[in-house]
Protein backbone atom coordinates (compact mmCIF):
# COMPACT_ATOMS: atom_id res chain seq x y z
CA UNK A 1 0.00 0.00 0.00
CA UNK A 2 1.27 3.58 -0.90
CA UNK A 3 0.04 6.52 0.54
CA UNK A 4 -0.89 9.61 -1.54
CA UNK A 5 2.34 11.18 -0.18
CA UNK A 6 4.91 8.59 -0.97
CA UNK A 7 3.56 8.21 -4.77
CA UNK A 8 3.68 12.29 -4.76
CA UNK A 9 7.01 12.50 -3.39
CA UNK A 10 8.13 9.47 -5.67
CA UNK A 11 7.79 12.18 -8.60
CA UNK A 12 9.36 14.79 -7.23
CA UNK A 13 12.31 12.58 -6.56
CA UNK A 14 12.30 10.37 -9.50
CA UNK A 15 10.49 11.82 -12.47
CA UNK A 16 11.63 15.66 -11.57
CA UNK A 17 14.84 14.35 -10.20
CA UNK A 18 14.19 16.91 -7.13
CA UNK A 19 13.31 16.81 -3.59
CA UNK A 20 10.16 15.26 -1.35
CA UNK A 21 7.95 18.75 -0.36
CA UNK A 22 7.13 18.86 3.39
CA UNK A 23 4.02 16.67 4.36
CA UNK A 24 2.61 19.65 5.84
CA UNK A 25 3.63 22.42 3.37
CA UNK A 26 0.53 23.92 1.60
CA UNK A 27 1.94 22.56 -1.75
CA UNK A 28 1.56 19.34 -0.94
CA UNK A 29 -1.68 19.63 0.84
CA UNK A 30 -3.37 21.24 -2.22
CA UNK A 31 -1.86 18.20 -4.69
CA UNK A 32 -3.46 15.66 -1.79
CA UNK A 33 -6.75 18.19 -2.05
CA UNK A 34 -6.49 18.24 -5.63
CA UNK A 35 -5.74 14.51 -6.12
CA UNK A 36 -8.74 13.48 -3.81
CA UNK A 37 -11.36 15.78 -5.46
CA UNK A 38 -10.89 14.32 -9.08
CA UNK A 39 -10.80 11.24 -7.98
CA UNK A 40 -14.36 11.69 -5.41
CA UNK A 41 -16.26 9.89 -7.78
CA UNK A 42 -14.09 7.11 -9.10
CA UNK A 43 -15.37 3.62 -7.42
CA UNK A 44 -12.29 1.67 -5.95
CA UNK A 45 -10.31 -0.73 -8.00
CA UNK A 46 -12.15 1.21 -11.15
CA UNK A 47 -9.55 2.19 -13.92
CA UNK A 48 -10.61 5.58 -14.88
CA UNK A 49 -10.71 5.47 -19.20
CA UNK A 50 -7.50 6.99 -20.44
CA UNK A 51 -5.98 6.70 -16.75
CA UNK A 52 -2.31 4.75 -17.17
CA UNK A 53 0.26 3.44 -19.60
CA UNK A 54 -0.67 1.18 -22.58
CA UNK A 55 2.16 -1.12 -22.90
CA UNK A 56 2.68 -1.80 -27.05
CA UNK A 57 3.32 -5.58 -27.78
CA UNK A 58 6.20 -6.57 -27.00
CA UNK A 59 9.35 -7.79 -29.79
CA UNK A 60 10.57 -10.79 -30.33
CA UNK A 61 14.04 -8.81 -30.35
CA UNK A 62 16.20 -6.88 -27.97
CA UNK A 63 14.73 -3.16 -28.43
CA UNK A 64 17.32 -1.28 -31.06
CA UNK A 65 19.13 1.93 -30.00
CA UNK A 66 20.50 3.14 -33.32
CA UNK A 67 17.26 2.51 -35.16
CA UNK A 68 15.87 4.60 -32.15
CA UNK A 69 17.78 7.33 -32.79
CA UNK A 70 16.51 7.55 -36.17
CA UNK A 71 13.10 7.83 -35.38
CA UNK A 72 13.89 10.45 -32.88
CA UNK A 73 15.86 12.76 -35.22
CA UNK A 74 12.88 12.95 -37.21
CA UNK A 75 9.98 12.81 -34.62
CA UNK A 76 11.12 14.31 -31.17
CA UNK A 77 14.40 16.68 -32.05
CA UNK A 78 12.77 19.36 -32.95
CA UNK A 79 11.40 19.86 -29.58
CA UNK A 80 12.98 17.78 -27.01
CA UNK A 81 16.82 19.16 -28.82
CA UNK A 82 19.50 16.91 -30.71
CA UNK A 83 20.94 16.46 -27.23
CA UNK A 84 17.95 15.67 -25.17
CA UNK A 85 18.13 18.74 -23.37
CA UNK A 86 14.50 20.16 -24.14
CA UNK A 87 13.90 24.13 -24.53
CA UNK A 88 13.59 26.53 -21.71
CA UNK A 89 10.33 28.75 -21.99
CA UNK A 90 10.25 32.51 -22.65
CA UNK A 91 9.66 33.39 -19.16
CA UNK A 92 13.14 31.26 -18.20
CA UNK A 93 11.25 29.58 -15.11
CA UNK A 94 10.64 26.38 -16.59
CA UNK A 95 10.97 24.35 -19.69
CA UNK A 96 8.34 24.38 -22.51
CA UNK A 97 9.63 21.25 -23.56
CA UNK A 98 10.43 19.12 -20.84
CA UNK A 99 14.24 17.74 -21.14
CA UNK A 100 14.80 13.61 -22.13
CA UNK A 101 18.13 13.12 -20.71
CA UNK A 102 20.88 14.99 -19.27
CA UNK A 103 21.59 16.30 -15.71
CA UNK A 104 17.29 17.94 -15.98
CA UNK A 105 15.73 15.17 -17.03
CA UNK A 106 14.36 12.58 -15.47
CA UNK A 107 16.39 10.17 -13.35
CA UNK A 108 17.23 5.90 -13.26
CA UNK A 109 14.53 6.00 -11.14
CA UNK A 110 11.58 7.12 -12.81
CA UNK A 111 8.40 4.95 -14.24
CA UNK A 112 10.13 6.30 -17.59
CA UNK A 113 13.63 4.57 -17.23
CA UNK A 114 11.59 1.00 -17.47
CA UNK A 115 11.11 0.41 -21.61
CA UNK A 116 7.79 -0.44 -21.58
CA UNK A 117 6.10 2.66 -19.96
CA UNK A 118 9.02 4.86 -21.92
CA UNK A 119 7.43 2.79 -25.18
CA UNK A 120 3.76 3.02 -23.85
CA UNK A 121 3.70 6.80 -22.83
CA UNK A 122 4.92 8.12 -26.30
CA UNK A 123 3.24 5.83 -28.23
CA UNK A 124 -0.21 7.12 -26.63
CA UNK A 125 1.36 10.97 -26.21
CA UNK A 126 3.94 12.27 -28.47
CA UNK A 127 4.64 13.67 -30.56
CA UNK A 128 2.76 16.00 -28.37
CA UNK A 129 -0.42 17.80 -30.34
CA UNK A 130 -0.99 15.11 -32.64
CA UNK A 131 -3.46 13.55 -31.40
CA UNK A 132 -5.16 12.40 -34.15
CA UNK A 133 -2.01 10.33 -34.63
CA UNK A 134 -2.05 9.73 -38.25
CA UNK A 135 1.46 9.38 -37.63
CA UNK A 136 1.37 7.15 -34.34
CA UNK A 137 4.69 5.28 -34.08
CA UNK A 138 4.52 1.80 -34.56
CA UNK A 139 5.40 -1.03 -31.99
CA UNK A 140 8.90 -1.26 -33.34
CA UNK A 141 9.47 2.50 -33.33
CA UNK A 142 8.15 3.14 -29.78
CA UNK A 143 10.12 0.51 -28.39
CA UNK A 144 13.92 1.75 -30.15
CA UNK A 145 13.37 4.78 -29.82
CA UNK A 146 12.68 4.27 -25.58
CA UNK A 147 16.12 2.24 -26.02
CA UNK A 148 17.89 4.84 -27.74
CA UNK A 149 16.65 7.95 -25.24
CA UNK A 150 17.12 5.13 -22.07
CA UNK A 151 20.52 4.76 -23.29
CA UNK A 152 21.70 8.21 -22.70
CA UNK A 153 22.90 9.80 -19.50
CA UNK A 154 20.51 10.75 -17.08
CA UNK A 155 20.83 11.17 -12.93
CA UNK A 156 21.36 8.27 -10.77
CA UNK A 157 18.78 7.71 -8.24
CA UNK A 158 19.29 5.33 -5.47
CA UNK A 159 16.84 2.48 -5.91
CA UNK A 160 18.40 -0.75 -4.35
CA UNK A 161 15.80 -0.42 -1.82
CA UNK A 162 12.58 -0.31 -4.22
CA UNK A 163 12.22 -4.03 -4.36
CA UNK A 164 13.03 -6.03 -1.44
CA UNK A 165 11.38 -9.23 -2.61
CA UNK A 166 13.77 -9.01 -6.33
CA UNK A 167 10.90 -11.97 -7.94
CA UNK A 168 8.74 -9.42 -7.57
CA UNK A 169 10.60 -6.75 -9.83
CA UNK A 170 8.75 -5.97 -13.31
CA UNK A 171 10.15 -8.33 -15.99
CA UNK A 172 11.93 -4.99 -17.64
CA UNK A 173 13.80 -3.86 -14.28
CA UNK A 174 17.17 -2.68 -15.99
CA UNK A 175 18.71 -3.14 -12.46
CA UNK A 176 19.56 -6.49 -10.70
CA UNK A 177 19.70 -8.60 -8.92
CA UNK A 178 17.19 -10.85 -10.06
CA UNK A 179 15.49 -13.67 -8.98
CA UNK A 180 16.20 -15.76 -12.48
CA UNK A 181 19.40 -15.73 -14.73
CA UNK A 182 18.70 -13.30 -17.32
CA UNK A 183 21.33 -10.49 -18.09
CA UNK A 184 20.97 -6.85 -16.55
CA UNK A 185 21.30 -5.79 -20.31
CA UNK A 186 18.29 -8.10 -21.08
CA UNK A 187 16.18 -6.97 -18.73
CA UNK A 188 16.96 -3.25 -19.64
CA UNK A 189 16.19 -4.05 -23.69
CA UNK A 190 14.77 -7.40 -24.12
CA UNK A 191 14.07 -9.77 -25.53
CA UNK A 192 11.72 -9.66 -22.92
CA UNK A 193 9.35 -12.81 -23.96
CA UNK A 194 11.76 -15.26 -22.18
CA UNK A 195 11.93 -13.33 -19.01
CA UNK A 196 7.98 -13.38 -18.92
CA UNK A 197 7.70 -16.76 -19.92
CA UNK A 198 10.49 -17.72 -17.15
CA UNK A 199 8.45 -15.73 -14.32
CA UNK A 200 5.35 -17.52 -14.83
CA UNK A 201 7.05 -21.32 -14.94
C1 LIG B 1 5.61 19.46 -30.88
C2 LIG B 1 6.60 19.28 -29.83
C3 LIG B 1 6.90 17.87 -29.36
C4 LIG B 1 7.30 16.80 -30.14
C5 LIG B 1 7.51 16.76 -31.65
C6 LIG B 1 7.54 15.71 -29.21
N1 LIG B 1 7.28 16.13 -27.94
FE1 LIG B 1 7.54 15.00 -26.24
N2 LIG B 1 6.79 16.51 -25.11
C7 LIG B 1 6.37 17.74 -25.60
C8 LIG B 1 5.76 18.49 -24.51
C9 LIG B 1 5.15 19.89 -24.61
C10 LIG B 1 5.84 17.67 -23.37
C11 LIG B 1 5.30 17.97 -21.96
C12 LIG B 1 3.88 17.46 -21.94
C13 LIG B 1 3.21 17.70 -20.63
O1 LIG B 1 3.84 18.14 -19.68
O2 LIG B 1 2.00 17.43 -20.57
C14 LIG B 1 6.51 16.44 -23.78
C15 LIG B 1 6.77 15.40 -22.91
C16 LIG B 1 7.47 14.25 -23.28
C17 LIG B 1 7.89 13.23 -22.35
C18 LIG B 1 7.69 13.22 -20.85
C19 LIG B 1 8.97 13.74 -20.23
C20 LIG B 1 8.89 13.89 -18.75
O3 LIG B 1 9.98 13.96 -18.12
O4 LIG B 1 7.80 13.97 -18.20
C21 LIG B 1 8.53 12.27 -23.09
C22 LIG B 1 9.17 10.99 -22.58
C23 LIG B 1 8.49 12.70 -24.47
N3 LIG B 1 7.85 13.92 -24.55
C24 LIG B 1 9.04 12.00 -25.53
C25 LIG B 1 8.90 12.37 -26.86
C26 LIG B 1 9.35 11.56 -27.97
C27 LIG B 1 10.09 10.23 -27.84
C28 LIG B 1 9.01 12.22 -29.10
C29 LIG B 1 9.19 11.76 -30.55
C30 LIG B 1 8.37 10.61 -30.93
C31 LIG B 1 8.38 13.47 -28.70
N4 LIG B 1 8.32 13.52 -27.35
C32 LIG B 1 7.96 14.46 -29.59
C33 LIG B 1 6.51 18.19 -26.89
C34 LIG B 1 6.88 17.42 -27.98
Amino acid sequence: MESIYKRVSDCFERSLNGSALDSNSREFLAIEAYIKWVGKDVAKNEHPKGSGIKIPELLNRAADPVHGKKIYTTNCERCHGSNGEGQINPEQNGYSYPPLWGNHSYNTGAGLYRLSNFAGFVQSNMPFNEITHHNRLTNEEAWDLAAYVNSQPRPVFAEQHDWPDVSKKPFDHPFGPYADSFSEQQHKYGPFQPIIQSKKQ
